[in-house]
Parts: structure tokens; C-alpha cells; sequence
């Protein structure tokens, strides 16, 4: 068995800065991937893929409370900072930035980054604000890390659209990777928030993957999006899904909404399943 060294912790931005700029002195190329922690092997595929293009990545993990909803679960969400420190040496990730929120978030904050478009509808929809919290983190740690690449999932489909946009509207100096969605065994994508599910609602789970591949097939087969989309929704809540927050197809491009599957596309879904709220997509060309 090899053995793995644990990466070392910074936890100010200082302290991040001038293990970056030692990298840099040395004419390294740095990535950098963002994370709320609670880490399992899709996260650890971004930083793998960083890894392609890059010499150092960081990895920071920071549970954003600008990006949570007053009902949401900022205090229940999973924090484990010690198990998230061994799972990034099995990559061999080279720092873990792990900031406090007085150090993100210091008396006086006071700038928010909204990124208008993208950010309305779907996710942005049914969460008000959580799209301005993630969009204004991620500029902060953008700037902090100053990366030459930063990874992100397309299992967040919108949010890496968002990041996008932004990059592009205040030239960020970063090239955004986008890294397809890693799956469990049974199709359900992975998720920090998979570890609510209850025995009999992890089984029921995986319908949401099931159910996004007969969408894509009976759009393929020439199916309207309505009917196509009325019979997604219908299969989940037969299956045991509580309610859909939505269920619908986007551009791939630029995630205007569809009613002709005549273009390169996703189906997006947000569903309920006892307390917790799971997303996924599938991206589909005609
Ligand atoms: P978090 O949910 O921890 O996800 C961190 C990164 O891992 C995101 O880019 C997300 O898309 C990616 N990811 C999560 N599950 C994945 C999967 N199954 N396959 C591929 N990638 C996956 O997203 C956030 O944190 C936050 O909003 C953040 C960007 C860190 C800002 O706070």
C-alpha cells in the first residue's frame, strides 16, 4: 500500500498567497477546486482532472453561509475536516485552504457579485440568494488562489454557468474546467447531501438518473418536451419522490429554456425525496 502524505492546511489568505507565490517562483502552474467539504470521489475527480493541466492544486473547503436560504441546512450540513484532509492525500492534492468565516467574511462585508440571467430560474428559482452567495465566494477565492485553471462539476450545471459568466464579465484571469458528474454504481449522482438519505430513500434514489435517461430517449424519439417532461415528472413521484422543484430543458449554451429539443440540451431536475432536495442533468444533442 502506498502511503499518502496528508496536505498541509492554511487557513489565511495570507498564508494561501505565499504558498501560491512560492509555487510561482518556481514556474509551476497552479488549479484550484472549490468545495463545502464532506468530500467523496466527485469532488476528488476535479482535482484529478486539475491535475491534467496543472503542476499544484488547491482545494478549499469552506461551507458558504451566504449561499444557504434561512430554511436551509447550513448548520446541519456535513463537516468533517480531518476525514477531507486523507481523502485529498489519496489524490495527492497539495493544499487544503481551509478559511474560517470571520477571515471570508470580516465586519463590514459589504459587496455582493449577482450575475443577472443565468442565475434566474431552475436552482435560482426555488433559492433566492443562493446563486449571489455562491457567485460572490467564488470570486473571493478566484482572487485569493489567483489559479491558472479552477475545476468545477456539471453535476452543478447552472452553477458552473454562473461561474462562467462571471469569469468573462470581470476578466478573472482563470481558464474554467468543467468535469462530467461522478456517479454512484446505481446511476445516483454523488452528493454531499446523499448522506441524509435514509436507508429507503437512498434505494428510491437512483429513479431521478432512470427516469432523465427516458427523458433524453423520448425526446430522441421525437416526443414533444411537454409530454416528454409531463411523463419525467410523473414517473418520479410514482417511484417515491415527495415533489419536483422542476423538471425541465435548457439550452446546453446558454440555459435558455427550450419547448423544441432542437439544439444540444440539458434536462435538469430538482426533486425532493424526504428532506432532501437532490439535483441532477443529462446533456442531450438531437
Ligand atoms: P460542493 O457542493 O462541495 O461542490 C464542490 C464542487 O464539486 C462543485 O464544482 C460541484 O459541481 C462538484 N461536484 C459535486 N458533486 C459532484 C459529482 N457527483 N460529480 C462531479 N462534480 C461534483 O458547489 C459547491 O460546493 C459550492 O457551491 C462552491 C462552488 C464550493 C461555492 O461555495
Amino acid at each position: 500500500m502506498t502511503s499518502h502524505m496528508l496536505p498541509p492546511i492554511v487557513r489565511s489568505v495570507a498564508d494561501l498567497r505565499a504558498q501560491v507565490a512560492s509555487w510561482r517562483a518556481e514556474g509551476l502552474k497552479v488549479g484550484f477546486v472549490p468545495t463545502m467539504g464532506a468530500l467523496h470521489p466527485g469532488h476528488l475527480s476535479l482535482v484529478q482532472a486539475a491535475k491534467t493541466k496543472v503542476d499544484r492544486v488547491v482545494v478549499s473547503v469552506f461551507v458558504n453561509p451566504t449561499q444557504f436560504g434561512p430554511n436551509e441546512d447550513l448548520d446541519a450540513y456535513p463537516r468533517q475536516e480531518a476525514a477531507d484532509r486523507e481523502s485529498l492525500a489519496t489524490v495527492n492534492a497539495h493544499l487544503m485552504y481551509a478559511p474560517t468565516v470571520a477571515e471570508m467574511y470580516p465586519d463590514g462585508f459589504a459587496t455582493k457579485i449577482d450575475v443577472s440571467g443565468v442565475s434566474e430560474g431552475l436552482c435560482g428559482g426555488d433559492r433566492p440568494g443562493h446563486f449571489s452567495g455562491v457567485a460572490t465566494v467564488v470570486t473571493k477565492l478566484l482572487l485569493q488562489v489567483g489559479p491558472d485553471v479552477a475545476a468545477f462539476g456539471e453535476k452543478d450545471y447552472q452553477q458552473l454557468q454562473v461561474i462562467r459568466r462571471l469569469v468573462k464579465d470581470l476578466d478573472i484571469p482563470v481558464e474554467i474546467m468543467g468535469v462530467p458528474i461522478s456517479r454512484e454504481e446505481d446511476g445516483l449522482a454523488r452528493s454531499s447531501r446523499n448522506a441524509y438519505l435514509s436507508a429507503s430513500d437512498r434505494a428510491v434514489a437512483p429513479a431521478l438518473y432512470r427516469m432523465l435517461q427516458r427523458v433524453a430517449a423520448s425526446l430522441q424519439a421525437g416526443v414533444s418536451v411537454a409530454d416528454a417532461l409531463a411523463s419525467g415528472q410523473a414517473d418520479i413521484l410514482a417511484e417515491g419522490f415527495h415533489s419536483v422543484d422542476y423538471l425541465e430543458l435548457r439550452s446546453a449554451d446558454n440555459l435558455a429554456v427550450l419547448d423544441k429539443f432542437d439544439r444540444p440540451a440539458c434536462v435538469l431536475v430538482a426533486a425532493r425525496l424526504g428532506k432532501t432536495r437532490l439535483i441532477d442533468n443529462l446533456e442531450l444533442a438531437p
